[in-house]
């Protein structure tokens, strides 16, 4: 996620700013900038690269002032580049801005202050709001109004901070779903989207509500509601953090951090995608290939690690929900066999959080030069990948810090419904099945909120089995593939042998390997298959082997044949693996923290592997 820092005080802006954005560097980023008021100018620099960067060029200016905003940017609408850095402005140095979220409803009122002569100079939606604050602001408005004015026009989601020339001593910040928090110093105020860019000046901090907006004229502050209203009284929290606990945000590691703001995650990636009185999926990143699209008869879709397991969970989507033929093949193998893929008929989706993972390029590269057609699915804007293929579709989770994948995954699966969303609409899908997914999806935020709560009792049952040796993780249909997961969370972070395979195949040679010492984890939800899961659960348990069931919420018997039950809540067949990764990637996490392993930063792994 992009990073904020606002300062308003009796110190230098410059110093404090460029702190905050050091401390908000671990939050990942490829741009930065700040703007600083000097007098009756707003002085504002912005690089692509790192803060280092930004220090260098500021080296040689006299950027004083002691009000003024900074900002590193995510990259989510448009790639990462000088011009695409924030803070931006109007065009005539009045007005400019710092934003973390997504306008999705940017285009069209690019479009219409085009019209009215506005004129712009970056790829983002975010310009957009600097160019309805001025406009505001011309048409007689205090900056509090032109800020509410252009508010009331944007849907999506935001946490920013405003600042003009016509009003020197004030700064305007506002939230709707991105954090932002407010640092009261000894006559200072730090503004930020994190306490780590805070914690150094004070540990009072007033956190920002969603549709709140606060007027800071000098060192004192107004917090209201966006929707009129008056003054909202808000407590002053104490902030105990160190800055190593802020930067995880309060949590012991980033992984867990990661797991649990999931539902956010999948809010984010949905955010703006799906007309549910439709029943359809929108998604502008594949508008140019729509068509292309229709003709296709048949999906290769290829990938590494989590990445490809998520990509099995897309095979069962496309051909059950598309009706498409796909074929899913780890990037690695995929590249030194001769498929046999025709251009006319057939695509190539690949999956990559980094976007960066080398033998997945390799085949982009390779499929393109047959002329294929390739769409990705990645995490990081204007990654290698994402810029390879011809069209995509950004899973908008933020940057994921811990080596282990676990939001990403989630976001990967949600995107893959998503597309089977839009592909199976455009084919036989029916505007009632579109619905029924639709309103499905909505509900997996609260679903994963739901599991979440259990965390301390999924502590309990690693506690119990954390001195195992070997385990298998085993499921079928959809969630074979989050057995796979299951297994490779558990082994990348706490070193313990552990091999995914399907419920189906125990008979054929695994069972050999059950008995007491030799638990078993069944993905195992009230799905089409199961009671066939039931059935080899049972044999397992007549070899004495321990059973750790994933089970669908009210599925008493399992109880009756398990040793250990992780509920999830009922829903889609197809959306099940959104939700039963996650008592699996707490599992792993707590085993791996019980067991001092590194769970951010795991032995011999690396965040991407850009090497074959
Ligand atoms: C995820 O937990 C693993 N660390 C690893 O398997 C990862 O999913 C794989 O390397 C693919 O990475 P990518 O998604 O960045 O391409």
């Amino acid at each position: 996620m992009c990073g904020i820092v606002g300062y308003i005080g009796k110190n230098q802006a410059r110093p404090i700013l460029l702190e905050g954005l050091r401390r908000l560097e671990y939050r990942g980023y490829d741009s930065a900038g700040v703007a600083v008021l000097d007098g009756d100018t707003i002085n504002n620099f912005k690089v692509k690269g790192r803060v280092a960067e930004l220090e260098k060029i500021l080296a040689n200016q006299d950027l004083e002032g002691s009000i003024g905003i900074a900002h590193t940017r995510w990259a989510t609408h448009g790639e990462p580049s000088q011009k695409n850095a924030h803070p931006h402005s109007d065009g005539e140095g009045n007005v400019f801005v710092v934003h973390n979220g997504i306008i999705e409803n940017y285009k069209t009122l690019k479009t219409n202050l085009e019209k009215e002569g506005h004129k712009f100079s970056s790829d983002t939606d975010t310009e957009v709001i600097a160019h309805l604050v001025s406009k505001f602001l011309k048409s007689g408005d205090d900056l509090e109004q032109a800020v509410r004015k252009s508010l009331r026009l944007i849907k999506g989601a935001y946490a920013l901070l405003v600042m003009a020339k016509s009003e020197p001593e004030t700064l305007i910040a506002a939230r709707f779903s991105s954090p932002l928090r407010i640092g009261v110093g000894a006559d200072q105020l730090i503004i930020a989207s994190d306490p780590s860019a805070i914690l150094n000046y004070t540990s009072q901090l007033v956190t920002l509500g969603d549709g709140e907006i606060a007027v800071i004229k000098g060192t004192d502050y107004a917090i209201s509601s966006l929707v009129g209203g008056g003054t909202i009284d808000k407590e002053i929290e104490e902030i105990e953090w160190d800055l190593t606990e802020a930067e995880k945000g309060g949590y012991d590691h980033f992984m867990l951090k990661e797991i649990m703001e999931q539902p956010e995650t999948v809010r984010n990636t949905l955010r703006g995608r799906l007309i549910s009185e439709e029943g359809k999926a929108v998604l502008g990143g594949l508008s140019r290939v729509e068509d292309k699209l229709r003709q296709i008869e048949r999906i290769t879709v290829v990938a590494c690690g989590t990445a490809s397991y998520a990509a099995l969970i897309g095979e069962y989507m496309l051909e059950e929900y598309a009706g498409i033929p796909t074929e899913v093949c780890v990037s690695s193998e995929f590249r030194y066999r001769k498929a046999v893929i025709d251009p006319k008929k057939e695509a190539v989706l690949v999956l990559s959080q980094s976007g960066e993972t080398a033998d997945t390029l390799a085949v982009i590269k390779e499929v393109k030069e047959k002329g294929v057609l390739t769409i990705g699915i990645a995490n990081v804007t204007g990654s290698s990948i994402a810029k390879e293929t011809d069209a995509g579709i950004y899973n908008h989770a933020g940057p994921e810090i811990g080596v282990a994948s676990t939001k990403v995954f989630v976001s990967q699966l949600t995107v893959l419904s998503l597309l089977t969303l839009f592909l199976g609409r455009q084919r036989q899908m029916s505007v009632t099945m579109g619905k029924r997914i639709t309103e499905e999806l909505l509900k997996i935020p609260e679903y994963i909120s739901t599991i979440l709560k259990t965390n301390q009792s999924i502590l309990e049952i690693a506690e119990k089995y954390k001195d195992y040796n070997d385990f298998f993780f085993l499921g079928r249909k959809y969630n074979f593939p989050i057995a796979l997961e299951g297994a490779l969370k558990l082994k990348e972070i706490s070193y313990i042998h552990a091999e995914g395979g399907s419920s189906g195949e125990l008979k054929h040679g695994p069972i050999a390997m059950i008995d007491e010492n030799f638990p078993t984890v069944f993905v195992c939800p009230k799905d089409s298959v199961y009671e066939k899961n039931i059935s080899n659960i049972e044999e397992v348990k007549a070899r004495k082997g321990k059973i750790i069931a994933v089970a669908t919420e009210g599925d008493e018997e399992i109880k009756k044949i398990a040793d250990e039950v992780f509920y999830i809540p009922k829903t889609l067949e197809m959306l099940t693996p959104i939700l039963a990764v996650v008592p699996l990637q707490l599992l792993a996490y707590h085993v791996a923290t019980l067991k001092d392993c590194d769970v951010d930063k795991p032995r011999n792994l690396a965040k991407s592997v850009t090497v074959e």
